[in-house]
């Protein structure tokens, strides 16, 4: 499948047509990772959810697979996760192949226009296959209601060793809830997590250990995502990094931190039973925010994931952040490289090499003790006139990204907004950067993973030119490389 729409990624997922939202259901099992997606495959706006599904080997190239779940009398199936039940507490497997069980919300429109206050409940659906087939449980749903609270959804589940019994992470309104269960289908309320004042909308939680390999401590990861007022406008996620003791979730006292600075990267989930070390965690994010993600301009799908990343803990004072790194596998779709070598940037130079600048990876060491620009940064054209700039000033501590000009406007006045930014922190001696380039995505890293800034953008015609930069004085690379990036669909 050789995708050629305008504005279609070539190495990022997306549906193969009408609307995707978050990742849902994610769990590795006999090779494959599985991914499945809230969709609408009736139009390229949100409506009654299904879980589209896609399955890939090494995270990078994906074969689509018919809709997983669709929505019942009960309602649509909003998100969730899933889970390979390797010990059937569930009792639902059948034959050898470990039942993997996907808890959901089902959300009742009907209950919803009626005004009542417990529309959405947890189900669940169970696949004897692998993953290949699924059945939604007779039982359902497994989790009603009883709070009083409109927003009780998103369940993630994961499997707590140290006490023996699955854990549901579930987004309620402005916090974080937490149920217990010896077989999936029982649930316990334990406790629950958010902060004091603070009465934004939360949504799709995720919740895992991290080993901290320098101390051996194991620390727990809490993700949420935020529904309005994210750092650079409207929808991001955020994490708090503390303890779960198997009842409890207790922040460290940093508290709230942002996974990614951009504006395109929402609902970002982790896979279970994924075969990495203790210290890793790999997950993926939807690549748009709900500003205006009905009304980008695409036509025959609508929105993409980020590229799948892999988290880990860094310690920083007292604390910890967690750092962010596309999957290693991701560098199989390398091609020609272009060397920039040690190079000292005085204006502006075009960067030219076997590269298309629409779909690329830079890798750019700067060298900061030579370095005397205050600003510097890059910059992407096309004959068109359309501009998208990433600005390092240095000065200020600060990335940002201007894509106020990066493409034809009126789709929305929310997206135009602008410039975003970041704090970086540069270090001293050097300070490494890593672009991804996609068409119509930039995913950029750098701060030793610690900075992330995924935005999308929508040029007129692709970006033909790249030109690097430096405002009074030079910037100097001790080491530059470009690849070309193969696409994942060829
Ligand atoms: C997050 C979200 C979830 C919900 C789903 C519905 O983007 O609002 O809370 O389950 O989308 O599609």
């Amino acid at each position: 499948r050789a995708y050629g729409e305008p504005h279609r990624p070539r190495f990022h997922f997306t549906p193969p047509a009408q609307w995707m939202n978050d990742p849902n259901g994610m769990f590795y099992l006999n090779g494959e990772y599985h991914l499945s997606y809230q969709y609408y495959p009736d139009s390229t706006v949100w409506g009654p959810m299904h879980w589209g599904h896609a399955v890939s080997k090494d995270l990078v190239r994906w074969e689509h697979l018919p809709i997983a779940l669709y929505p019942d009398s009960l309602g649509y199936i909003f998100s969730g996760s899933a889970v390979v039940d390797h010990d059937n507490t569930s009792g639902l497997a059948a034959g050898d192949t470990p039942v993997v069980v996907a808890a959901f919300t089902h959300h009742d429109p009907v209950g919803e226009q009626a005004g009542a206050n417990d529309f959405q409940k947890q189900s669940l659906a169970f696949s004897p296959d692998g993953g290949r087939t699924w059945t939604k449980y007779a039982g359902n749903p497994v989790l009603a209601n009883e709070t009083g609270i409109r927003d009780f959804r998103d369940p993630k589940l994961i499997w707590h060793e140290p006490t023996g019994k699955w854990i549901m992470a579930l987004a309620v309104y402005d916090r974080v809830q937490f149920y217990a269960s010896p077989d999936l289908k029982q649930w316990t309320y334990l406790s629950e997590f958010g902060i004091p004042g603070d009465t934004r909308l939360w949504e799709c939680p995720d919740l895992f250990p991290l080993l901290d390999p320098e101390t051996g401590e194991t620390r727990w990861v809490l993700l949420v995502s935020i529904q309005q007022d994210a750092p650079n406008g409207g929808t991001a996620t955020s994490y708090f990094i503390g303890d779960f003791d198997g009842t409890r979730f207790l922040a460290d006292p940093d508290r709230q931190q942002w996974l990614d600075w951009g504006t395109d990267n929402y609902a970002f989930v982790t896979w279970d039973n994924a075969p990495v070390s203790p210290d890793r965690r790999i997950g993926i994010g939807w690549m748009s925010n709900w500003q205006y993600a009905q009304q980008v301009p695409t036509e025959a799908w609508r929105s993409a994931m980020t590229v799948p990343r892999v988290l880990s803990l860094r310690r920083e004072g007292e604390g910890y952040f967690l750092a962010s790194a596309p999957i290693g596998a991701l560098e199989s779709l390398r091609a020609e490289e272009t060397r920039l070598g040690r190079r000292v940037i005085i204006g502006e130079q075009e960067i030219q090499g076997s590269f298309s600048p629409d779909r690329c990876e830079l890798l750019l060491q700067t060298d900061l003790e030579r370095t005397t620009a205050s600003l510097f940064g890059i910059t992407l054209t096309n004959p068109g006139g359309d501009r998208l700039i990433i600005g390092l000033d240095r000065e200020n501590g600060q990335v940002w990204v201007d894509r106020r000009n990066s493409g034809p406007k009126g789709f929305s006045d929310a997206f135009f907004v602008g410039p975003h930014s970041a704090p970086l922190d540069f270090g001293e001696a050097t300070m490494d950067l890593r672009l991804l380039l996609d068409v119509a995505s930039l995913e950029l890293f750098a701060g030793e993973g610690k900075l992330n800034f995924t935005e999308v953008f929508f040029p007129s015609s692709p970006f033909q030119t790249l030109t690097v930069w430096a405002q009074d004085g030079e910037w100097v690379l001790s080491d530059g490389r470009v690849y070309s990036l193969g696409g994942i669909w060829e």
